[in-house]
């Protein structure tokens, strides 16, 4: 299945912006205790966007791991890299498409993550098939465990309420994000049967709006036409302006009656050993 889906980097800047103001936990505690990296560790991130994980990783790390960033966003590798400059470190940001060979040797990563990101790939088996062949074989001599996966991704039961208000909005299903819908199915099934070891972990994160306009600003960088993912809710920019309004007015509709807007981000994390 191929998926034409693009990420343009003030949408996604704007979520992850909207989810350290109104979240109650932090998914960068979470991912970090969960696999804590260590210096010397060898870490391949794909999908790395503007390069989140990869700063997390390199800060829990103390700057001790060699990290590298792939992404096949041009304008996304760009901030990473601006960044990475702007703060002194030596992340190695580079292109990778992973519907393609990974341009890596077999047995290189003690680690690779996909945080938000690989669950878009056209051929999954492919995919973390070559997830699977950088990463390091386990050594029974030495006793050294094989490399791990991590990918993180939204649980079906993701963000309800945000679906639930577009739903009354619209009169229409909205078409379910390809990550959510494939993330606990076709995804944890696929890595299960590529990697010795396969753990499924839940992360629940909880927004909490104040006024509704934050919502909205979500929703547009969730729902942006760029995104190309719900194009078929609407036809041009009028129609998208229209269909903001619709959804406005029932957010607002919803928050008199409540007096907040709550929406539960819930994630999943796939842990998987080779
Ligand atoms: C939702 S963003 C997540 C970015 C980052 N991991 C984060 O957590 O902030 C999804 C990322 O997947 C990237 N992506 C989508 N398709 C890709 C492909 N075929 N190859 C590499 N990256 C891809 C996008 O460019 C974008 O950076």
């Amino acid at each position: 299945m191929k998926i034409d889906y693009q990420e343009p980097s003030k949408d996604l800047l704007m979520r992850i912006d909207i989810h350290e103001k109104y979240g109650s936990a932090n998914i960068d505690v979470w991912t970090n205790e969960l696999l804590q990296p260590k210096a010397g560790m060898s870490i391949l991130d794909v999908g790395c966007g503007a390069g989140k994980l990869s700063f997390l990783f390199d800060d829990y790390t103390k700057r001790g791991a060699k990290i590298t960033g792939g992404d096949f966003s041009e304008e996304l590798l760009d901030k990473a890299r601006a960044k990475n400059k702007e703060r002194g470190s030596n992340i190695d940001f580079q292109f990778l498409d992973f519907n393609e060979k990974f341009n890596f040797e077999d047995n290189t990563f003690d680690l690779c993550t996909s945080a938000f990101a690989i669950y878009y790939a056209s051929d999954l088996k492919f995919t973390f098939g070559e997830a699977h062949r950088v990463l390091q074989s386990p050594d029974p001599s030495s006793g050294k465990p094989g490399g791990r996966l991590f990918v993180s991704g939204p649980l079906p039961e993701n963000k309800q309420i945000f679906y639930d208000i577009i739903k009354e909005a619209t009169n229409a299903e909205i078409p379910p994000m390809p990550g959510s819908s494939r993330f606990k199915g076709d995804i944890f099934n696929t890595i299960n049967g590529i990697f010795a070891k396969t753990e499924l972990h839940k992360f629940e994160n909880h927004l909490t709006f104040p006024e509704v306009a934050p919502f909205i600003d979500y929703v547009r960088a969730s729902l942006g036409e760029d995104r190309k993912l719900w194009t078929s809710m609407f036809n041009g920019k009028d129609e998208y302006e229209a269909l903001i309004g619709k959804i406005e007015a029932v957010a607002q509709k919803w928050f008199d009656r409540d007096g907040k807007l709550v929406m539960t981000k819930v994630v999943g994390g796939i842990l998987a050993t080779k």
